[in-house]
């Protein structure tokens, strides 16, 4: 992790204000992103939010938006530091998965580098991170949210790289629902289609298309479904849930 503190745990989860100490926990990771950030001003209604990103100004507004919100600076690729994030930490019921990279790339011109960057920051710190939490997660009977993608279903010319990352996040969730079935946590695969994030304003730097936000979801509307995953009834489980824009684009 190039940068700390970590949640020190108990502390995280110490409460701000009277009264707070029941609440549920939730880690949300690219809480500097468009989504992330989305997730983390609606989980803060009634969780603690711990907000892990790199951007330091970012993770400031962060904490400065509500006293459950603890922002923690890390550089998620350091893979062998993900278990710092949970070590420690007195409860956790939900994680929200959203850090993420996504560079359209012709197949010719992907490099190794570029599918290492892809498949390590889309797949592997999900599967680390998420292995880190389960025994707390096994604890509170609690929820893994790994948001996904439209191109988690559907590769297109000009995406496999960043396609076959979130097929292979959609997979590593399928399988990890069924392990953790004896343990009644819960995973969720949420597919946002087009979200008016500075993601999609990279991507569409690259495309001759012109960047039309009033098209694109807005990310509070991917927060709440998100909200939904994590109150379904104690009966059921959202295993799959495609957001896609009111008004679908035209190929
Ligand atoms: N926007 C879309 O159209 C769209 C559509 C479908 C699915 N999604 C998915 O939705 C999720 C959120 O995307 P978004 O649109 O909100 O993207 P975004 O605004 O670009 O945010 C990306 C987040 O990932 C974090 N991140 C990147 N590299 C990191 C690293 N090495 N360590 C720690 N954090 C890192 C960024 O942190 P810093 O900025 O602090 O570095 C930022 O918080 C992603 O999983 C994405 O694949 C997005």
């Amino acid at each position: 992790m190039t940068t700390t503190p970590p949640p020190t745990p108990s502390a995280s989860n110490s409460p701000g204000e009277a009264g707070q100490q029941q609440l549920p926990v939730c880690l949300v990771t690219g809480a500097t992103g468009g989504i992330g950030r989305a997730v983390v001003e609606e989980m803060a209604a009634d969780h603690h939010v711990i907000a892990v990103g790199r951007n330091q100004d970012r993770l400031a507004q962060l904490a400065d938006f509500s006293d459950r919100v603890r922002a923690v600076p890390a550089d998620l690729t350091d893979v062998e530091s993900l278990p710092e994030l949970v070590d420690g930490l007195d409860r956790l019921d939900v994680v929200v998965h959203a850090a993420a990279v996504s560079h359209r790339l012709d197949f010719a011109e992907a490099t190794p580098k570029d599918w290492r960057e892809h498949l390590e920051l889309n797949v592997v710190v999900p599967a680390e991170l998420t292995r880190a939490a389960l025994p707390l997660l096994k604890a509170s009977r609690g929820t893994v949210v790994l948001i996904n993608s439209g191109a988690g279903f559907t590769a297109t010319a000009g995406n496999s790289v960043y396609a076959a990352s979130k097929f292979a996040l959609r997979a590593l969730g399928d399988a990890l629902r069924q392990e953790v079935k004896p343990d009644g946590i819960r995973v969720s695969s949420v597919h946002p289609g087009p979200v008016d994030t500075e993601m999609l304003r990279g991507i569409y730097t690259t495309m001759d298309k012109p960047y039309r936000p009033e098209e694109y979801i807005r990310p509070a509307s991917v927060a709440q479904a998100i909200r939904t995953v994590v109150d379904a009834g104690e009966d059921v489980q959202l295993t799959t849930v495609s957001v896609r824009p009111r008004v679908e684009q035209k190929g």
